[in-house]
């Protein structure tokens, strides 16, 4: 049993130098959502009922992300990074402020960088803090390499004694391998107490939230440490490449979840699928495929190899094979591919079929269409089992404006037919190959538009006398005779 935190503090005002970027550091995306979106996303999942986000560097940009990202997110200012407890003081002092005292559950602490500590972990920090009844609860990790972060010492009685940062660290107490992840849970009488007794007395010059231990220790309260299910949970980004690191492990927990659900991946590492989309179960995905945004993926759908999908919906049994799709929708049992474009506002209903080196644009293809090989669709709307010839283009945009095009239901367009858009195609009708059609054609009606053919007999023999040409053509006289 664990009570679901009063308030949860989101630690992400640094300014994150070694990322070298424009960017602030909490911005940073891993798998389709900001580094920041993750933390706030675990701390709602465990049910706090208030997130403050101390915000610093970068802060018009980050206030700027947390509103679109959820609208009841507060945040508190720190001007200066004068370290973490400094960091929680301002957060805690902002909330007075505003006539909010925490009471009752925790106060959580996370950084705001350490975006795979999800909700088994919070979890976890919680549950062992409600057991304790502990003025102060550390999430830690026993890491093989513990360089760079607070220590876990511990006293005789197994109970912890402090937490001692690396760089103010003995040779002793940096054997220790038990480490601090940075999440934290206080009893809120006793953090809002002892944040104000914190001391910049140490080799960084900062306010350590860290000594909040030893204060309680000094109290004679409870300190105790649990550690995170994984100890990949506690990982933070500091440059690129821990962001890659951290999102090589979320990506791997996520493509782990889709086959535990029942999606098939013929190989995960190679496979890349952002934390927003939906995956029903029997869907295959193959390798080199990205997933992004708010894709879903309907059940017996195959997608890939080699495709990206962003916000794209694809209904069950389509294929999907060498594609980019934007904001497109795939219809049941649709064909896609290889090697096509679909752009924002595609969408194919049942059946349709867009085959090899085509590019569809804001048109809807009717069911049973296809749009098989080496053709332009923009602004169009097409019919139910009309076919559009090879090398089609719907000429669409007059340099002005974009037109609208309509081909009605069973409609056959010849190959390299132009549309001259705006222009309507009526049922049944069907275009002569090369035509390039600037009138509408009724239904049923073949439209011819291209110039007649003329043969000259016997020009190369008198233009190109002893070409190749030529004497190919005089043998094949000759053989005649
Ligand atoms: C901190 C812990 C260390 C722990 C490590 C885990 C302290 C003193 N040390 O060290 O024991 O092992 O995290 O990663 O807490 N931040 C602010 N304002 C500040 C300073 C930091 O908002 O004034 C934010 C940073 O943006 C970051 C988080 O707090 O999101 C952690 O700060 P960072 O400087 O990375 O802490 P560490 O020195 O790594
Ligand atoms: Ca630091």
């Amino acid at each position: 049993m664990s009570a679901k935190p009063s308030v949860v503090v989101v630690l992400a005002a640094g300014e994150g130098t070694r990322m070298k970027s424009a960017t602030p550091k909490v911005l940073h995306e891993v798998c389709g959502r900001s580094l920041v979106g993750h933390v706030v996303v675990n701390a709602r999942s465990v049910g706090a009922e208030q997130i403050v986000v101390v915000v610093g560097h970068g802060r018009d940009k980050v206030e700027k992300h947390l509103a679109e990202l959820d609208g009841e997110l507060l945040t508190a200012l720190q001007a200066e990074q004068r370290g973490t407890g400094h960091a929680v003081r301002m957060a805690l002092q902002q909330l007075a402020e505003r006539g909010i005292t925490p009471s009752g559950g925790p106060v959580v602490v996370v950084a705001g960088d350490a975006p795979l500590l999800g909700s088994a972990a919070l979890e976890r920090l919680l549950t062992q803090h409600a057991a304790t009844s502990a003025a102060v609860t550390v999430l830690s990790a026993v890491l093989s390499d513990a360089t760079g972060y607070g220590r876990i010492v511990r006293a005789d009685d197994d109970s912890v004694a402090a937490i001692v940062e690396h760089k103010d660290a003995s040779e002793e107490v940096l054997a220790i391998n038990e480490v601090n992840s940075g999440t934290y849970a206080f009893d809120p009488q006793f953090l809002v107490a002892a944040v104000d007794r914190l001391s910049t007395d140490n080799s960084q010059g900062e306010e350590y939230l860290t000594d909040l231990v030893a204060i309680a220790r000094q109290d004679g309260l409870g300190v105790s440490a649990v550690a995170a299910p994984d100890p990949a949970d506690i990982m933070g980004v500091n440059n690129r490449a821990q962001l890659a690191q951290v999102e090589q492990v979320m990506q791997s927990r996520i493509n782990e979840s889709w086959m535990l659900a029942g999606v098939t991946m013929r190989n995960p590492s190679a496979t890349y699928i952002d934390v927003d989309v939906d995956l029903a179960a029997d869907v295959v995905v193959e390798p080199g495929t990205y997933l992004k945004g708010a894709t879903t993926i309907a059940s017996g759908a195959v997608i890939g190899p080699d495709s990206t999908l962003i916000d794209t919906e694809v209904e069950s049994g389509a294929t999907v094979d060498r594609a980019h799709c934007l904001l497109a929708v795939i219809g049941a049992d649709c064909e896609v591919g290889p090697f096509t474009r679909l752009r924002p506002g595609t969408e194919l209903a049942v059946g349709a079929k867009a085959g090899s080196f085509v590019e569809i644009k804001n048109s809807h293809i009717g069911p049973g269409a296809k749009v098989p090989h080496l053709s332009y669709v923009g602004d169009a709307d097409v019919g139910a089992g009309t076919n559009i010839g090879a090398a089609t283009v719907v000429v669409n945009y007059d340099g002005v404006a974009k037109h609208r095009t309509v081909v009605g239901d069973q409609v056959r367009i010849g190959s390299d037919t132009m549309l001259v858009a705006p222009v309507e195609i009526g049922d049944g009708a069907y275009t002569a190959a090369g035509s390039v059609i600037t009138e509408d054609v009724p239904p049923g009606s073949l439209a011819v538009a291209r110039g007649r053919q003329r043969n000259v007999e016997g020009w190369v023999e008198r233009n190109r006398p002893g070409s190749p040409a030529a004497e190919a053509a005089t043998a094949k006289e000759e053989g005649k005779r």
